[in-house]
């Protein structure tokens, strides 16, 4: 019972005019709706991918990275660029915080696209024409594509993955003719010779084990933290890091050393170790490198001279 009851019969009262109508202009725009969803999925053609494969990350680094290798003709700011064959299978991996590779398309061709995560949950956003895909790890989505208009597209990651989040940005340029590959600076790219197959590592001269270095530190994913061009955002730039005077705090002791050989081997094998003052933040993860590529890599840190 309650305290103050209604009058008797109230719900026989008619609806006023004017509730009746906004009763009938919310169900109208409600049906439209619905049939437009349906509309949508038929004629919009955005929709996302329906083919998906079941994958691991490690699986899917490793496909990419083989990929990523075979097809590389350059790098744009330690990011590898890859130029597909139309109709291929294209390999794109996202992680923190970058987009592997820069791709270079051709205007009316279809490309397949196999687009994965190694670490968490990344949004694959096409800009200016706002195409969006969420990209999950373990998950290997296909995406059939075919770019209809020229130019430079941004990859820009819309899900929050972390602090560089703001930094994930990829890149895709769409050509008509060759020489539009001068608008982007990549008039000049091909794919690099295959040093290993035609020479023994002890017979590299040091240019060449800088060349594979910087290989290297655009396949790896290096470039996603340690830039080259002297800002130190998520971490410690390359550029005239040898030979530097660094604060690192080891054991909670803050020390000075020398970055040299050592050095750096240590700080990829085992990154807690010695961490740079200013970097405690952002963590180095441990990324899968043989001895073999760290020696390249150390190469490649020693031409990059303030
Ligand atoms: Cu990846 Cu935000």
């Amino acid at each position: 019972m309650s305290l103050l009851s209604p009058a008797e019969g109230w719900y026989y009262k008619k609806v006023s005019k004017d509730e009746k109508m906004w009763m009938v202009i919310a169900l109208v725009l409600c049906i439209m709706l619905f049939i437009w969803m349906v509309m949508w999925h038929v004629y919009g053609r955005q929709n996302p991918s329906s083919t998906t494969y079941k994958t691991s990350t490690a699986e899917f680094s490793k496909l990419s990275e083989a990929y990523i290798k075979q097809n590389m003709v350059g790098t744009d700011k330690g990011i590898p660029v890859v130029r597909p064959q139309p109709n291929s299978d294209v390999f794109i991996l996202a992680e923190m915080w970058r987009w592997s590779p820069v791709l270079i398309l051709q205007k009316d061709q279809a490309y397949k696209m196999h687009i994965s995560s190694r670490d968490v949950l990344h949004g694959f956003s096409i800009q200016p024409v706002n195409m969006n895909f969420q990209v999950y790890p373990q998950y290997d989505y296909v995406l059939e594509f075919k770019p209809t208009e020229a130019g430079e597209y941004k990859v820009i990651c819309n899900e929050f993955c972390g602090i560089g989040h703001h930094t994930m940005i990829g890149k895709m340029v769409v050509i008509e003719k060759e020489e539009d590959l001068k608008l982007y600076g990549y008039e000049n790219f091909k794919k690099a010779p295959d040093l290993k197959s035609t020479k023994k590592p002890e017979s590299l001269s040091e240019t060449e084990m800088a060349l594979q270095g910087e290989q290297v530190y655009a396949l790896k994913g290096c470039a996603a933290c340690h830039k080259t061009d002297g800002t130190s955002q998520l971490a410690p730039t390359w550029k005239g890091l040898y030979g530097k005077e660094e604060k690192v705090t080891e054991n909670g002791k803050a020390v000075s050393i020398k970055v040299d050989d050592a050095y750096i081997k240590e700080s990829i094998k085992n990154p807690q170790q010695k961490i740079t003052v200013g970097f405690e933040n952002t963590p180095m993860p441990v990324f899968p490198v043989s001895d073999e590529e760290i020696d390249q890599l150390i190469a490649y840190i020693k031409t990059l001279k303030n």
